[in-house]
């Protein structure tokens, strides 16, 4: 079934994470080959409220597929949690005859979308990013390949620093309450050791892991945390190996919001690619209130109600991986 749809309101909410601009490009130049013209929404839910619109057009897209940030901007809006918040983002979509939404967004930004098509009826579509990879429904969000590259760099250096030194690095990584980042990240950089929100960190593994590396005179060690590590994160960790071996140069280093920046990879750029031509056709199927991923390579669409946020799913052997790594 193809459905008609004239114009279609496009917006980037939440944290931003790299590839949301080859997003809206790839959103933008599907709709406008399809005849459909394409107003972006400025500050996400914010812009959507207050009726911050602009016509985005596919000549005005051009060159922006490999920048991070996003050029509609962003925000994490409280206004729209509420009814009356909603109601006016509805009269907005109404008062420029939208017919149809794509929401490129995460966790948060989901559940203002599923407060809103049980309040409003509209078509509307969203398609998932964050550098966390937190979401059901898609193998990888948008951003999550970038971040970790951008990790990986960042330790790859630290490491080069703590060889020289003798030192032991505890780096932190972004990832709220999941491991994705951290866990993926650690074992592209060779960590020492790697703790996770998603299993139970155990200082006494930790401790054994530096008494070997120092018999074996190892030159540099690097602990990766998860920001959302239960322990405390890594400033808490470092803290008691401080305490601990006083005669050990220990350092702490949070990679913080570089984690979110830059250029996006190429395997986020086509992930944003074709989630975003997805998103259209989704919305061409007659398709409403679903999330566009990707699984095994096959576009997928999940009903917005379940697109929800996932821990990682630790199992035995990748388990059995990290103690024969950290060995
Ligand atoms: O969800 C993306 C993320 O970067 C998390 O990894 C992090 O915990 C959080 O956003 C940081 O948010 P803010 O930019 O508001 O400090």
């Amino acid at each position: 079934m193809v459905t008609a749809f004239h114009n279609i309101a496009l917006l980037t909410s939440g944290g931003d994470a790299p590839g949301l601009n080859a997003a809206i490009r790839a959103v933008v130049r599907a709709a406008n080959y399809h005849g459909i013209a394409v107003t972006g929404i400025h500050d996400g839910y914010d812009g959507m409220m207050d009726g911050d619109f602009q016509e985005l057009t596919s000549a005005g897209v051009s060159g922006i597929i490999q920048r991070g940030g996003t050029i509609l901007k962003s925000s994490r809006s409280d206004r729209f949690t509420t009814v009356e918040g909603r109601r006016l983002a509805f009269e907005q979509l109404k008062r420029h005859h939208i017919d149809g939404v794509i929401l490129i967004g995460g966790d948060g930004s989901f559940a203002g979308a599923r407060a809103f098509t049980a309040e409003h009826s509209i078509p509307f579509v969203a398609i998932p990013k964050t550098i966390d990879n937190d979401i059901n429904g898609t193998d990888f969000t948008i951003g999550y390949d970038t971040a970790i590259n951008t990790a990986m760099e960042a330790i790859d250096k630290i490491r080069d620093t703590a060889e020289s030194h003798n030192k032991i690095f505890f780096v932190e990584v972004m990832g709220r309450d999941a491991g994705f980042i951290a866990y993926r990240t650690g074992l592209g950089v060779g960590a020492e050791a790697i703790y996770i929100p998603e299993t139970k960190t155990d200082l006494q593994h930790l401790y054994t892991v530096l008494d070997k590396g120092w018999s074996r005179k190892k030159s540099s060690i690097i602990v990766v945390v998860a920001e959302g590590d239960e322990v405390g994160g890594a400033a808490t960790i470092s803290k008691k190996v401080n305490e601990r071996y006083p005669q050990f140069a220990v350092r702490l280093c949070i990679l913080g919001h570089i984690q979110r920046g830059g250029s996006p990879t190429c395997s986020d750029r086509v992930l944003a690619t074709r989630l975003g031509v997805g998103a259209v056709n989704a919305l061409l199927e007659g398709q409403s209130n679903i999330m566009v991923g990707e699984i095994n390579h096959d576009i997928v669409y999940t009903p917005l109600a379940d697109a929800r946020k996932r821990a990682l799913q630790i199992t035995p052997s990748m388990m059995e991986m990290l103690n024969i790594l950290s060995s």
